[in-house]
């Protein structure tokens, strides 16, 4: 999501004629679009802003912006203005459009700008993304969450949820599918309950079947989905839609039910359990990727056992893994019995010594397969070497022209590792 919102301002910012560097002293204007759903990943950002005193020293000219989901959070504001007082531009997750006006107004004044917006969040269709890659893309689908899993600080970041007119949504993907986009990803936080609120009846499988018949897009990837919401309508689709690609990420957080209630998630492990064999009844070679949580409050060895037999059962290809962290503000954060970080770091090796077999047992069934891969770059370490993913979302290596770049082509896989896979172009 934080990825896409820097697409969108890189867009509004060549629309002002700016240009982006990688080079920081060569900079007129330096953003951090920021996220709040781990503390570390604040505190990063105040590290990062702290380093920026000295360019700013050198460069009077030189303007700092944040903005992003921290911005949302009053205790982030308070520390932004008071204590990194060399940034001039603060703004929230809903009003990039606003950028322009922003900077102008700093330039006027030379005074802190800040622009945060709370309530009524309406979704702005004007604003376009200078997207990273021609031929990929993502798309937002809808804003907010209206969740409130005890732990997270996205719903209270984001606010409410909201959906995306699918006249607007088809005709953004028409429009990249025109100018040779093969595949997008829907975003959203919990994809499944598109539609909501809509005042006519449409479903997240609805605009899946609609985006299907639109030429030029080959795959259809989304994030994220809630289990509680996933319907058997979408499962279905996964029978037989070409398009839509053999991956399903479902966050499942915790195997225990006991956490489970206490997260507020509203589905039990049985629930879960019962949506995967529905999945891989339909289609046995989907990829199933998944969120976990080590380390909520009051995570026992029996609660965290239960998620290493859900692990296990499930066979998860990978996961996403996260050790709890303390947000301040959502309910979880006063909850008594915080576990210990040793205990959490401890939980986590061992989560990864039950999960990394399964990852590699998916790509051993790929080998000697031949898979079709979209052809993303140049590898980092080998120019001669491409890299490209699969349906499921593998990373492929291969040796081939870069003219390939943005192509499907069809790879032969030799060899295998628990993340990344090789093969030849045939
Ligand atoms: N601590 C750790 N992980 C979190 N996530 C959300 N909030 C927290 C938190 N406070 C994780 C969840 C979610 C993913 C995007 O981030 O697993 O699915
Ligand atoms: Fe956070 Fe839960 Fe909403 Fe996901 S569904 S964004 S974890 S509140």
């Amino acid at each position: 999501m934080n990825e896409h919102d820097s697409e969108k301002i890189s867009w509004v910012l060549e629309g002002m004629n700016y240009e982006s560097t990688d080079i920081s002293e060569e900079a007129d204007l330096i953003i951090f679009n920021t996220c709040a759903v781990r503390k570390t990943a604040e505190e990063k950002v105040y590290g990062q802003i702290g380093e920026l005193k000295r360019l700013k020293r050198e460069n009077s000219n030189l303007v700092i912006a944040i903005c992003g989901c921290m911005m949302q959070r009053e205790e982030v504001l308070e520390i932004v203005t008071t204590k990194h007082r060399h940034v001039d531009i603060i703004f929230g997750t809903n009003n990039i459009h606003k950028l322009p006006q922003l900077i102008n107004n700093y330039e006027k004044t030379g005074k802190t700008v800040i622009d945060i917006v709370e309530e009524n969040r309406e979704i702005d269709e004007n604003i376009e993304a200078n997207r990273k890659y021609s031929f990929k893309s993502y798309v937002n689908i809808m804003y907010g969450c209206n969740n409130f899993c005890t732990y997270c600080i996205v719903p209270y970041t984001r606010g409410r949820e909201r959906s995306r007119e699918p006249e607007n949504i088809l005709e953004e993907i028409k429009k990249l599918a025109e100018t040779g986009c093969k595949e997008i990803t829907l975003l959203g936080q919990n994809v499944n309950s598109y539609g909501k609120t809509l005042e006519r009846d449409y479903s997240f499988a609805d605009l899946i079947k609609d985006i299907d018949k639109i030429d030029g897009i080959e795959r259809i990837r989304f994030m994220t989905s809630h289990p509680k919401d996933i319907s058997d309508e979408l499962i279905n689709l996964y029978a037989n839609m070409d398009k839509l690609c053999d991956h399903l990420h479902l966050p499942v957080q915790s195997g225990s039910n006991r956490m489970l209630k206490l997260m507020n998630r509203k589905y039990t492990k049985e629930d879960y359990l019962k949506i995967i064999d529905k999945v891989k009844s339909i289609n046995p070679n989907i990829s199933i990727t998944t969120d976990i949580i080590i380390g909520f409050p009051g995570e026992t060895e029996e609660d965290f056992n239960e998620t290493l037999e859900l692990v296990k059962e499930v066979g998860f290809d990978s996961a996403y893994t996260f050790l709890y962290s303390i947000r301040e503000g959502t309910p979880a954060a006063s909850m008594e019995e915080q576990v210990d970080n040793k205990v959490k770091n401890e939980r986590f090796q061992r989560l990864m010594d039950v999960l990394h077999p399964f990852g590699l047992e998916f790509n051993e069934k790929l080998l000697n397969k031949t898979v079709k891969v979209l052809v993303e770059e140049v590898s980092k370490n080998n120019e001669k070497i491409l890299s490209g993913r699969t349906d499921s979302g593998k990373l492929v290596h291969f040796e081939a022209d870069e003219s390939l770049i943005g192509e499907l082509v069809d790879v032969k896989i030799n060899s295998v590792k628990t993340f990344t896979l090789e093969g030849v172009l045939v």
